[in-house]
């Protein structure tokens, strides 16, 4: 394998879905350690690309290659296992199960087995503490009583979080965030900013999709813009905010800095 390999490749991947095209032969790389933003309109294909990488839903054509071997088409759970993991836009926790027992479950899956989860290295232990540890490194307070409350009763701060906290369970490579700061005020928003700058610096690389773009553009080193199932523009995110092609798009008349400053 070559040093400047991507670790991911989506390679001309289309999804029709009956008569819609989510995705028209879109095509990026992401690099390992990157933080690739991925922007765009309501119904532009973000999540459906997230899908397609994943295994979540069946892409029509196209192909997509982890560290350079095809993953096109395999289940979700067998991705997972090779270490690509994701959050869900609309959060799936185990709602009638305690917040640390969410991760109990990714806990006693083979990639956490044998990597040894999280942390990685050595024998897992007891998965009940790993599992707190988890969640007070992700930012639940550990002597609160906020890890053992049952998910269902958690705010959306917490959930999104708790998304997080079930990648990071399998020790993952790569992360895709479908929309974890939506539904967060801004505190809750500053909070997770460092938290995704953590997860860089512990060598995993993520994909965002973000429509917050002021806080995506402090953490992503490169952004994809995409527009009717399409890739419009690709570059780091000052090239992006002085496209034009972007600012029409995506942004309409307005000026980006306006944008920006009241993302
Ligand atoms: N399961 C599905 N069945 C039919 N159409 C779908 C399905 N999933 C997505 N679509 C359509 O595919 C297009 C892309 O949807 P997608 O959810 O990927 O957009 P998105 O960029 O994530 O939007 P948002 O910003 O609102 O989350 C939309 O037109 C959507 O209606
Ligand atoms: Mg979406």
């Amino acid at each position: 394998m070559s040093e400047d390999q991507p670790i991911l490749q989506v390679k001309e991947v289309t999804k029709a879905f009956g008569g819609i095209l989510a995705l028209n032969r879109i095509s990026f790389d992401v690099h390992e350690g990157d933080v690739l933003g991925i922007i765009g309109p309501n119904g532009s294909g973000k999540t459906t690309v997230v899908n397609c990488i994943t295994g979540f839903i069946k892409m029509s054509s196209g192909k997509v290659y982890f560290r350079g071997k095809d993953i096109s088409g395999k289940p979700p759970h067998k991705i997972a296992d090779m270490g690509v993991t994701r959050t869900f836009q609309i959060m799936r926790p185990y709602y009638s199960l305690p917040a640390y027992k969410n991760l109990v479950i990714p806990l006693f899956s083979p990639r956490a087995k044998r990597t040894g989860g999280w942390r990685g290295g050595g024998k897992l232990g007891d998965r009940n503490t790993v599992g707190i540890d988890i969640l007070e490194e992700i930012g639940f307070e550990r002597d609160s009583y906020v890890p053992y409350k049952t998910a269902s009763t958690l705010p959306t701060g917490y959930l999104k979080r708790l998304e997080l906290a079930r990648c990071l369970a399998l020790k993952p490579e790569v992360i895709l965030c479908d929309e974890v700061f939506s539904g967060l005020s801004m505190s809750e928003i500053a909070s997770m900013v460092p938290l995704i700058e953590r997860l860089q610096m512990d060598g995993i690389t993520v994909v965002m999709i973000e429509h917050r773009l002021r806080e995506l553009f402090r953490v992503a080193n490169r952004v994809l813009v995409m527009n009717f199932g399409e890739k419009l523009i690709e570059g780091t995110p000052d090239e992006v905010m002085a496209n034009e092609k972007v600012k029409e798009a995506y942004f309409g008349s307005e000026d980006v800095e306006e944008v920006m400053t009241h993302a």
